[in-house]
């Protein structure tokens, strides 16, 4: 496995693989990784000639209020996963490499609509961060197929618009969550739980799949549903961002034509701000 840091040795490579006509596969990471990341690298290593990481902790899609100094940093470790993994190229640039004009003046890539609903309006700008520097690697990695789970939901649906909308040549692959025993879906944020709330995190996904069952039984009263769901939220310790229910592709407020839905929630617990989602494919 090689580490390249800088953007000129990562071009020459890419130029080597191009002309071995390779496939690559890309899996972009802040790092930290799990098993929910390594499911990534696992499906880019069944899918390509070539599996690139990269590992990025992006300033600009932090918040002023989000601690970025203290997102969690653990490239020993990450490098050996992906090792372990026979990942080919780990790409791990510096802060000024990326953005060598400075954040302020940054070009920016901004997906209307989808990225300021939902997340995007708990957390303004957020996804013009996440799509900006997206854009910025799919530049310079060039790969044929690129990774993203689908815990991160509504950010797997920013990025696909963002390809469409801007006619780049690759496939996105949205790849299942990964969870823990319990049904806790597998985060970095996790680790901030204290140990009562890491027994409280589970009711989370129990929300969802009770909410999905709920809707596939036939209920179609989904504020009251989301109500009484906020309520157990809110009596197990929850402080809710949100919980809706949203059309899958577009993730608007779903009609009676949508067939494919999405209820989503973000809640935190404690100083944790967990998000997970389910999807639920209606009969005709
Ligand atoms: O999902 C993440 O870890 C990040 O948002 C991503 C896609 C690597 C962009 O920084």
């Amino acid at each position: 496995m090689e580490i390249i840091s800088d953007i000129i040795s990562l071009r020459q490579a890419r130029r080597r693989w191009q002309v071995e006509a390779k496939s690559i596969g890309f899996v972009p990471t802040m790092g930290n990784l799990h098993h929910g990341h390594l499911r990534l690298v696992r499906e880019a290593r069944e899918k390509s000639d070539i599996v690139v990481v990269s590992i990025f902790v992006n300033p600009l899609q932090f918040g002023p209020d989000e601690d970025l100094a203290a997102y969690p940093r653990t490239m020993e470790h990450d490098l050996a996963a992906l090792e372990a993994m026979g990942v080919d190229i780990v790409f791990s640039p510096r802060t000024e490499d990326i953005y060598p004009r400075g954040l302020e003046q940054q070009t920016f890539v901004e997906v209307p609509g989808i990225s300021y609903m939902i997340c995007g309006a708990s957390r303004p700008g957020h996804f013009r961060g996440v799509a900006t520097i997206v854009c910025k690697l799919f530049n310079m990695v060039q790969p044929n197929h690129a990774f993203f789970g689908e815990k991160d939901y509504q950010q797997l649906q920013v990025i696909r618009a963002m390809v469409t909308d801007l006619s780049m040549n690759l496939h996105v692959h949205g790849v299942p969550t990964v969870r823990e025993a319990d049904g806790l879906a597998m985060s970095s944020r996790n680790n901030y739980l204290t140990t009562p709330e890491r027994e409280t995190a589970p009711t989370l996904y129990r929300v969802l799949t009770d909410m999905a069952d709920a809707i596939h039984l036939g209920r179609r009263d989904y504020s009251r549903l989301i109500q009484e769901q906020k309520q157990r939220l809110a009596e197990a310790g929850f402080k809710i961002d949100y919980l809706e229910v949203r059309a899958a592709d577009t993730l608007l407020h779903p009609g009676h034509e949508d067939l494919r839905l999405v209820v989503l929630v973000a809640a935190f617990l404690g100083k944790a701000r967990l998000i997970d989602n389910i999807q639920i494919q209606l009969e005709e």
